[in-house]
Order: structure tokens, then sequence, then C-alpha cells
């Protein structure tokens, strides 16, 4: 057994490094608002584009939050104000156009991230135990996305927005007891317009926004799921597989990164292509499109009828519902799964091609 000997005692003991101001009142401001709480680890394929899309569905949200609120202070939700509020902002009032065309296409984008997110969560299996309860949030969030593009297309009042409302109508007939919310005689009083307008600007942001902090509490929870070539434990809770990982601020960083490039693209796309507002809606006739995530639902409305619209978006989202409780095969990677791979690919088919014959066929008459 060899014996250590300890080096000297220095003479004069060392003084502590001073710390820097900016250190010391960082300190200051984190022991108030744990804001280091944030630096937990994080596996590092969570910050690759895929693994970051439901990050960037909520930096879209907080877009459309924002250019809602200032769009709120110059728009009109009665029927006889509504159209020409928004030519107003469109043409007096200073931005007011490059703010609308913004909160437009964060729409669009925010639909298109969601919908990506959910195709992501599908081809790494991230939906199965334990993340059941924060799929079914994630479809709850997504019929609400849907349901803000289509109150958002009714508030403009213009033709595409009247025959969007008086679909929405005739259905809440189909509906019977269960839609007479969407009937104008629902409130004698207020007009079916400023009702669809309190739904859009506080009933379904503020249901996202419940669901996205509940999401984000399962996430964390949960830890993001791991990457399915890697091996994981046996609860499927974290990878057991020793990849680095990195603080949840790097990814973060990362998420605002990637927003902002996608903001800019959507600047860029409302100055090229800035959303129109038609005039004034006329009663009775029916010659729009609808808005396209809606338009494989348009060419089941020319086959079937208005049901359609009903049969074709319950069955959707009840596919989505059971999504977690059909597919109990416990292999994550895409190649292990092929029975959920190409039922998958065959629903995303199916609504392109839908989406697709909706332009080209022409449209038959649907309201009553
Ligand atoms: C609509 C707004 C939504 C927002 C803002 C959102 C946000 C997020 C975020 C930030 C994550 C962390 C991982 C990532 O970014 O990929 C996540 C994970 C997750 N999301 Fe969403 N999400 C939304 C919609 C959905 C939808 C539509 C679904 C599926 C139907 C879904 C299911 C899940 C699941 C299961 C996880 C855990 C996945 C994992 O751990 O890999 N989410 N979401």
């Amino acid at each position: 057994m060899t014996e250590t000997t300890s080096p000297p005692a220095s003479p004069v003991a060392p003084t502590p490094r001073r710390r820097g101001w900016y250190r010391r009142a960082w300190d200051v401001v984190d022991d108030r608002l744990g804001i280091s709480a944030l630096r937990y680890p994080v596996p590092e394929h969570a910050n690759n584009v895929a693994w970051s899309l439901g990050g960037i569905t909520a930096a879209m949200f907080v877009v459309l939050i924002v250019t809602g609120i200032i769009l709120v202070q110059f728009y009109n939700p009665t029927p006889e104000g509504a159209n020409a509020s928004v030519r107003d902002i469109e043409q007096n009032i200073w931005l007011g156009s490059f703010i609308r065309g913004v909160h437009f296409w964060a729409a669009q984008a925010m639909y298109v991230t969601a919908a990506l997110h959910l195709l992501r969560i599908v081809f790494t299996g991230s939906y199965k135990k334990p993340r059941e309860g924060n799929w079914l949030l994630g479809v709850a969030m997504f019929g609400l996305v849907i349901l803000a593009l289509f109150t958002g297309t009714v508030l403009k009042w213009d033709q595409e927005g009247y025959e969007a409302l008086s679909h929405n109508v005739e259905i809440g007939q189909l509906l019977g007891g269960a839609g007479v919310w969407f009937s104008p005689d629902f409130a004698q009083n207020v007009p079916i317009l400023v009702r669809l307008y309190g739904a859009h600007v506080v009933i379904i942001p503020v249901l996202i926004f419940g669901l996205l902090v509940w999401h984000a509490l399962l996430i964390k929870r949960h830890r993001i799921s791991p990457h399915p070539s890697l091996p994981t434990d046996a609860s499927g809770t974290q990878a057991a597989s020793g990849e680095p990982t990195e603080p949840f601020t790097y990814h973060l960083r990362r998420v605002s990164v990637f927003a902002l490039v996608l903001l800019g693209v959507l600047g860029i796309l409302t100055v090229l292509l800035p959303p129109v507002v038609g005039p004034e809606p006329v009663a009775g006739v029916e010659v729009t499109l609808p808005p396209w995530p809606f338009w494989w639902m348009f060419t089941l409305e020319d086959w079937i009828g208005l049901s359609g619209i009903l049969y074709g978006g319950a069955a959707l989202f009840i596919l989505l519902i059971l999504v977690p409780f059909v597919d109990r095969n416990a292999r994550r990677h895409w190649r292990s799964r092929p029975v959920a791979m190409t039922i998958a690919a065959v629903v995303f088919v199916a609504i392109v091609v839908l989406s697709i014959l909706a332009v080209v066929l022409p449209a038959a008459k649907h309201l009553m």
C-alpha cells in the first residue's frame, strides 16, 4: 500500500473569487423568479425541427393573440358594421392591413404546424403509454384550432364568411337539440355573428390556452418521448440510451429561432399574398369555396349533401380519439408498425385527394 502525502499548507489562505455584479444581479432575480429551474436536461433529439413543431405551434398561438388583440380594437362584430370595419382596418388603420395579414397567415401556419406535429407524434409512436391522455388533449386543441379558423372566416362577413355561417346554421339543424347554439334563434337579442365573435376572441383561445398549459405539464411529467431508434426503459418514460442532453432553455432558444424564421416567411406572404375581403354578402346564393383546410369536407358535401361535413368531421375525430386505445403495439419505430403506418397514410392521402377534388370538380349546390 502506498502512502499519500498531502502538499504543505499554504501560508496565505486563497481569497474567494469575486463574482461580477451582473452574476449577483442575476442570482437576485433568479432567487425570486426561479428562471434557472428551466435548465433541466432534455435529450438532444428534442431539438430537431420535427420535435420542435409543437413549440412552433405554441409560438404561432402567441402571434395570433398579439395580432388579434390589435384587430379587436378596430373590428365591429355587428352584422351591419362587420364588413365595413374589416375594410377600414385594411385601408385606414396604420399598419392595419399588415397586422390583419399576419393574423391570417399565422392562423394558416398554426393549422399546418399542429397537423405536422400530429403526424410526427403518429410517426414516432409518441401517443403510446403513458402519453394517451396528452394525445387526447392534443386532439381537443386541434379541434379548437379548426373552430378558430372557421369562426375567423365568418367574422369578415363577406360572401365566403356568410356562406360558412349558413353551412354552420344548417349543420346545427341537422344536429337537432345538440345544435341549438348554432341557431340564430338561440339568443333573441344577440346576432349569431356576435356570439361567434365571442367564441373566436374569448371562448376558443381561453380553452386552447388552458389545454396547452395541461399539455405542457404532462410533457414535463412524462419527459419528451424517446427517439424510436434508441432503447427505452421499462416504463417508456425515458430513454435509457445514454443520449446526450441539453438544458431546456437551449430547446426554447431553438424553438424561438424556428418560430422567428417562420414569422419572417409569414411577413413576406402577407406582403405578396394579402388576405382578401369581399363585399357585403348576398343571402341565398352559394358561390364560394370554403377555406382550404375544409376542402376535403366540401367534396364529401358534394357527394353526400350537407351531412357529409358532419359525417366526415366526426369520422376523422373519432378515429383520432381511438388511436392510442386501438394501437396497443408497444413498438415505436415506423418499420415495426406496418398496420398503423398504412392506416395513417391512407387517411392522409384521402384528405389530400378529396381536397384536390374540391377545386377540380364543379361544385353542387348544398344549402337548403
Ligand atoms: C394545437 C396546438 C398544440 C400545441 C401548441 C402543442 C404543443 C406541444 C409541444 C410544445 C410538445 C413538445 C414536443 C414537440 O414540440 O414536438 C408537444 C408534445 C406532444 N403533443 Fe402536442 N401540441 C399541440 C397539438 C397536439 C396535437 C394535435 C396532438 C395529437 C393529436 C398532440 C399530441 C402531443 C403528444 C402525445 C405529445 C408528447 C410527445 C412526445 O413526448 O414526443 N399535440 N405538444
